[in-house]
């Protein structure tokens, strides 16, 4: 009798305790205790400056664990098409990629964003964060949006090697003359002058906007405002028709190469020139490449006292499933740890204006420096700040199709037809 109670016993106790190991082991993971961010960053140095964020955030908030969904394609171009549908189903993640200005506004307008006013005055933004980037994720008069960082878009990216070989210099590249004399001089020699991606297409569009920037501020100003409505207006004639001559000299591979890989042509000397924005410096960055001993950067020319601002921001979602962690995210997003984690690899600035500056490279360094500096901002819109979306959706089919045929006067028909159709959705007038 004895023996069967202690047997019993042992049975017991057995099955305790295997029951409760497989009750650690199998019972379901804490799903509540995550945050789900959607972003486009794919690319070498992309990919490096996010995880350096959420390593931030995981130092921070052990207990959560960080689902990144990301969307490969620079510029948002394929993330827009998946993000837009989920949102507008409720089904929004705790927080995606999104850029300040226009680009958030189909989403407010909806009423798809919650305010975080509140959260901008507890952490104490408003008094680190400069007028033009606060002015920008406003909807009304409560904020929506928290930057992580200001890229600059009209840069001109150089190797340096190739340069030198050619006899170019480049600080007296200021002008469109002298930049494409200098592409003459690189193709008799059988060097690929400029180096274009534009298998996702928006990189033509980037190319053009730049290219409207140089034609004055005041004609950039008219083109986000929605008032170059003519077909036949000299600048915007000027601007396709040195477009143009740009194409000239690009890569014959360009319909088949991403933005990166493009870059990744002047990285490796294959090609000397790129316009893109300071992404592509952590392009260089991940390549182990030094600004000024391996690679180089000047104003697109014409620019040189503007500074074209592509801001990403994340934003907090109505009826997120982790409104907690969602709002913690965005804390470390906007934060000066956090900013001074991703940007350094990035190729951004910080967004804040107390970023310790040492944590940053030289182009870096020249970049804040020339944000303090310049007379002249302007809000991209190829990278969802400057226009309606009507129009911008609009823009990249109309430049890509101008890349093929080279058709000044059909691509300035399509452009100013583009303007006139969204003429109802220009609510910001922007004043540079
Ligand atoms: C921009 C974005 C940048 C960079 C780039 C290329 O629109 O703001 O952060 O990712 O696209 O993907």
């Amino acid at each position: 009798m004895k023996a069967v109670y202690l047997i019993a016993t042992a049975v017991i106790i057995t099955a305790l305790l295997v029951g409760g190991i497989a009750f650690v082991l199998l019972r379901p993971a804490p799903s509540a205790n995550v945050v789900e961010i959607y972003h486009w960053w794919t690319s070498g140095g992309e990919a490096a400056a996010i995880n350096a964020l959420v390593d931030v955030f995981k130092a921070k908030y052990p207990d959560v664990a960080v689902i990144q969904s990301p969307v490969a394609g620079g510029a948002g171009y394929v993330f827009q098409a998946v993000i837009k549908p989920l949102v507008l189903a409720g089904e929004a993640p705790d927080a995606f990629q999104m850029h300040a200005g226009y680009e958030g506004k189909p989403y407010y307008d909806g009423g798809y964003l919650e305010p975080i006013t509140s959260l901008w005055q507890s952490e104490g933004w408003e008094s680190v964060f400069p007028k033009v980037v606060r002015d920008m994720v406003k909807f009304g008069n409560d904020y929506y949006a928290v930057p992580v960082n200001i890229h600059r878009v009209n840069v001109v990216w150089y190797n340096k090697a190739v340069l030198t070989a050619h006899g170019i210099d480049p600080t007296t590249l200021t002008t469109w003359d002298a930049f494409f004399a200098a592409c003459d001089t690189l193709k008799a020699a059988g060097i690929t002058p400029i180096s274009l991606g534009d298998s996702g297409k928006w990189t033509d569009t980037h190319v053009l906007e730049q290219i409207i920037a140089s034609e004055g501020i005041d004609f950039y100003q008219d083109w986000v405002n929605g008032k170059v409505t003519s077909a036949t207006d000299p600048k915007l004639v000027d601007a396709l028709t040195k477009f143009s001559k740009y194409l000239s000299y690009v890569n014959t591979d360009h319909a088949a190469l991403t933005w990166d890989q493009a870059t990744a042509k002047v990285v490796s000397g294959e090609a000397a020139f790129n316009i893109m924005g300071d992404w592509a410096n952590g392009e260089f960055y991940v390549a182990n490449k030094v600004y000024g001993k391996d690679y180089g950067t000047f104003p697109v020319p014409g620019t040189e006292d503007m500074y074209g601002l592509c801001i990403d921001c994340f934003q907090h979602p109505k009826g997120v499933k982790h409104p907690e962690n969602s709002l913690n995210w965005l804390k470390v997003v906007g934060s000066k740890d956090g900013q001074d984690a991703f940007n350094p690899i990035k190729g951004s600035i910080s967004a804040r204006t107390d970023s310790d500056t040492t944590k940053y490279g030289d182009y870096q360094k020249a970049a804040i420096a020339d944000f303090k500096s310049v007379t002249h901002m302007f809000p991209s819109v190829t990278h969802g700040s400057g226009a309606p979306q009507t129009f911008s959706a609009k823009l990249n089919d109309i430049m890509s199709n101008f890349v093929t045929n080279k058709d000044v006067n059909a691509a300035a028909t399509a452009l100013t037809q583009a303007t006139k159709d969204a003429s109802a959705d220009y609510t910001t007038e922007w004043s540079l």
